[in-house]
């Protein structure tokens, strides 16, 4: 089953608590948290200490994405904070190898991140110490962007090397996912689809879920 990881980015953060709760309550499988530092992107979002916070706000899983420099120096807070799976971006940082196995040390799942320009193939190397991939369909940097189209074709290579190759390796995708394209992104290949503007930009975030649901077939 496809699963729906709505982004925070787009929850109204002064009820972030409360937003988190209701999209648990939507029946969301996990919870999409975007940690942005206005240097590897041009935006600045949530860092460790609302992490901690929010964690009190549900049991499901927190899918955290780093788009920051250097993300070594910041993994222990992530983890301290209740992290369980941590996506860094292959384009940010020099020694992804180490950083992927940082992540497992601390026992959470490793996830790594490619930008729409960066070629599925550059993954090479990496693809058997990663649990997840997240293939982005947009720039990184904001909510709210289209889908860009060039991204089906990525994850249909990425997943037919994945099944090649017997990996056990989830496939993300990220950016301008809406209930009317949800369908081919995964029909492409994607396990998990993050929806941050189309989920909490909606009146009735259960209603969102039972869309997409009923799109994928379940
Ligand atoms: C963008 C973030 C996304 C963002 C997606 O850099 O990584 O997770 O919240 O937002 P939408 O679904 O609105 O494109
Ligand atoms: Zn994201």
């Amino acid at each position: 089953m496809v699963m729906i990881a709505p982004s925070i980015l787009s929850a109204d953060f002064n009820r972030l608590g409360e937003e988190i709760r209701k999209a648990e309550e939507a029946g969301a499988d996990m919870i999409h948290i975007d940690v942005m530092d206005g240097h590897f992107v041009p935006n600045i979002s949530i860092g460790q200490e609302v992490v901690r916070g929010i964690r009190k706000a549900t049991g499901l899983p927190f899918d955290i994405h780093l788009m920051i420099e250097d993300p070594d120096r910041y993994l222990a807070d992530f983890v301290n904070a209740g992290a369980d799976i941590i996506t860094v971006h292959l384009e940010a940082t020099s020694h992804l190898h180490r950083t992927v196995q940082l992540i497992k040390e601390n026992g959470k799942k490793a996830g790594v991140s490619i930008n729409p320009a960066t070629p599925v193939w550059s993954l090479e190397s990496i693809l058997s110490e990663v649990d997840l991939v997240l293939v982005m369909s947009v720039n990184p940097g904001f909510g709210g962007q289209s889908f860009i189209p060039q991204s089906i074709d990525k994850i249909k290579t990425l997943k037919r090397i994945v099944r090649e190759r017997g990996l056990d390796i989830l496939i993300e995708v990220d950016g301008g996912v809406k209930i009317d394209n949800a369908r081919k992104i995964a029909d492409a290949g994607a396990d998990i689809l993050v929806m941050g503007s189309a989920f909490f930009n909606s009146e009735e975030y259960s209603e969102v879920v039972r869309r997409f649901r009923v799109e994928n077939g379940a």
